[in-house]
């Protein structure tokens, strides 16, 4: 299978934060961040293994350095940054814009594992990435320790 380009797998999503998606404070609820995320880490994910099936296996901690208003937009913006036999590590960052004065804030980021799935149903192979930026090399290289981490995560006892 031919290795892919970080870059291929790049996808933008904006949402207008609106008054359903938030609380009392007109803040956007997290758990509606965390879908953004999950579903442009899914196209990403999709468009790299160019596989209709993917689902995600994991999302690292997301912490939230900022809020995003009702009126504000949230900018999503996902790679896949690294890959393993058939599972894709996405990253994805989020910003909001608050559209009357432009400033814009890092809301928040995490990364995903992503699995894809085969016509039989289990997990299939996904093709190589490779990085073409300093910046997307430093996702890359550091990518394997952050696997590490998850695999030994997973073995914590419960
Ligand atoms: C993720 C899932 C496909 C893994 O299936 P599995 O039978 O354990 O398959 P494997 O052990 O072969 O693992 C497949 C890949 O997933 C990775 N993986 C499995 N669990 C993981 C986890 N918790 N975090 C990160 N990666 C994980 C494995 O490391 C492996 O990667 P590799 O092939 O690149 O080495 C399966 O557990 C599943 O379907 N989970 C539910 C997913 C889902 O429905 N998500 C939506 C929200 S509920």
């Amino acid at each position: 299978m031919e290795a892919r380009a970080m870059s291929e797998s790049r996808t933008i999503q904006t949402k207008l934060v609106l008054p359903p998606d938030t609380n009392h404070m007109e803040s956007i609820f997290g758990g509606k961040v965390l879908a953004y995320i999950d579903e442009v880490a899914g196209i990403s994910a999709m468009k790299h293994a160019r596989r209709h099936v993917v689902v995600t296996a994991s999302i690292d901690s997301v912490d939230f350095m900022s809020s995003a208003k009702v009126g504000d937009v949230l900018e999503l913006e996902a790679n896949v940054t690294s890959t393993g036999r058939t599972s894709m590590e996405v990253y994805v960052r989020v910003k909001s814009i608050n559209l009357e004065t432009g400033e814009e804030r890092l809301t928040t980021e995490s990364f995903l594992t992503l699995v894809a799935i085969g016509d039989d149903g289990k997990p299939t192979p996904v093709p190589a990435v490779y990085p073409e930026t300093e910046g997307e090399k430093l996702f890359f290289e550091s990518a394997p320790a952050r696997r590490e981490y998850r695999k030994n995560r997973v073995k914590t006892p419960r």
